[in-house]
């Protein structure tokens, strides 16, 4: 069957960037006209929603960073009157006020629209059946692919995060094409489909959605392989709208495609500010482009990126997320993501993918402890020789000595939603 593509997914370059420019005009004058943090910053910068002339000038824009958020907690960001606001999540952020957005019937329209969007792009199609393992409730993860979901025809299984034994029977049973779910969380599933004797590769899922957190090709393969699935990556964000910003293709699995009329991407250097050319890494920002109960102009996001022309659908491409300025531990001197880690743990043999870093104080220095999971038929000399290759792996790609330490199967806290990659018991910092 063809793939039936959107109006926009179907644009040429011009036309697209044409329909951006009209609606970031636009978006920019809704930001000024109802929110007073907006109006302030603009007249600051002494700049006027006129002043963007072309999609260049956003540059010229002041950004809007998560603590701007939470200073107008709970609704001051809001550009509608509260009577028009028809939901509201919240991200619970690790200290202090949560960040709450909110959305106005269009915006949960346009939300749907472009979550469905993106399950077509990773090979759902109507009639298919979607278990969402994603959280239901103030994260957007549950409700996001639900509605999306319903949206492109699908039935939906609404399993929401834990009672992971039941989510196992609930896939035997009703059979879903479709799961979405963390990564993380997925590699919990795949435990417990071996706990009860089933082969994770006889299932009738054909495609996993997986996103919510960073994760990397490695990952990929150890989930394709051990579930024989198509795994693709979906990336969002609730101050952007939530699930479904962007989508990687299935057929392509090269990275995100950014559903560019909506959400508007730029990358900058992290410490500048400045606007950086496509092909070069920084932080990914966003402005929405069609928001009405929370528009977003220039908001940075920490994730760290780069663009990339489209291949699959018109819309440029973000390279998988696999680092966020949050998760960066700076050891001695030198930075390092978990991603980094994950990557020699999946290519190491003999270890799971259940893996967590444990960082410590010794004296005045910081000190990372890598703890990974043997696989249950690992031998202790294998074991030792897998710690020494991750201990040498580390210190030739990264540059930096860690510790390591194999465990037992069953050691390391499982996933239900979001992974706590870091443990971090510096004094001080829990
Ligand atoms: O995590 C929205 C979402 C739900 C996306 C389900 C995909 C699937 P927040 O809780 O606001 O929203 O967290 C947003 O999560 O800034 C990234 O740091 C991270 N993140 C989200 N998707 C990805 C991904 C949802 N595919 C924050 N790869 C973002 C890497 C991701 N990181």
């Amino acid at each position: 069957m063809a793939v039936e593509l959107d109006e926009a997914e179907r644009m040429g370059r011009p036309e697209l960037e044409a329909l951006q420019l009209d609606r970031l005009r636009a978006s920019l004058r809704h930001a000024y006209d109802h929110v007073g943090f907006y109006r302030d910053a603009f007249d600051k910068a002494g700049l006027h929603p006129e002043d963007c002339r072309s999609l260049a000038d956003l540059a010229r824009f002041p950004f809007t960073a998560k603590s701007d958020l939470r200073d107008h907690y709970p609704f001051g960001m809001f550009a509608v009157p509260e009577s028009d606001i028809r939901r509201i999540h919240a991200s619970s952020g690790t200290t202090g006020r949560p960040t709450v957005v909110g959305y106005t019937q269009r915006d949960l329209d346009t939300w749907a629209d472009v979550v469905a969007r993106s399950i077509r792009a990773a090979g759902g199609r109507p009639g298919h059946k979607v278990h969402v393992a994603y959280g239901y409730g103030l994260f957007t993860g549950g409700l996001g692919a639900h509605y999306g979901a319903e949206r492109l025809g699908c039935t939906v299984i609404p399993a929401s995060g834990g009672m992971t034994a039941r989510q196992v029977q609930l896939i035997q049973d009703f059979r879903p094409e479709i799961i979405m779910v963390t990564p993380s969380y997925m590699l919990t599933l795949l435990d417990e489909f071996e706990r009860q004797g089933v082969d994770p590769r006889t299932t009738s899922l054909k495609v996993g959605i997986f996103g919510a957190e960073p994760w990397t090709e490695e990952m990929r393969r150890e989930i394709e392989e051990r579930f024989a699935i198509d795994a693709v990556d979906i990336y969002g964000l609730s101050e952007v709208m939530g699930p479904g910003v962007a989508q990687e293709c299935v057929e392509t699995k090269d990275g995100l495609h950014i559903w560019e009329d909506h959400f508007y991407p730029e990358i900058v250097d992290p410490l500048t500010g400045e606007v950086l050319p496509d092909g070069e890494r920084g932080e990914l920002v966003f402005t929405s482009l069609t928001k009405e109960a929370m528009p977003v102009i220039r908001y940075r996001t920490r994730d760290l990126t780069r663009l990339l022309p489209g291949t699959a659908r018109v819309f440029r491409r973000m390279e998988k997320v696999t680092g966020r300025s949050d998760d960066l531990v700076i050891l001695r001197g030198v930075n390092l993501f978990p991603t980094q880690i994950e990557e020699i743990v999946l290519r190491t043999p003999g270890l799971a993918p259940h893996f967590q870093l444990r960082l410590t104080r010794e004296g005045r220095l910081d000190a990372l402890t890598v703890r990974v999971e043997a696989r249950a038929d690992t031998p202790p000399e294998q074991r030792d020789a897998a710690a020494r290759s991750i201990v040498a792996a580390v210190k030739d790609g990264i540059g930096v000595s860690v510790a390591v330490e194999i465990v037992d199967p069953e050691t390391i806290e499982r996933s239900v939603g979001k992974f706590k990659r870091i443990v971090d018991l510096r004094p001080g910092r829990a």
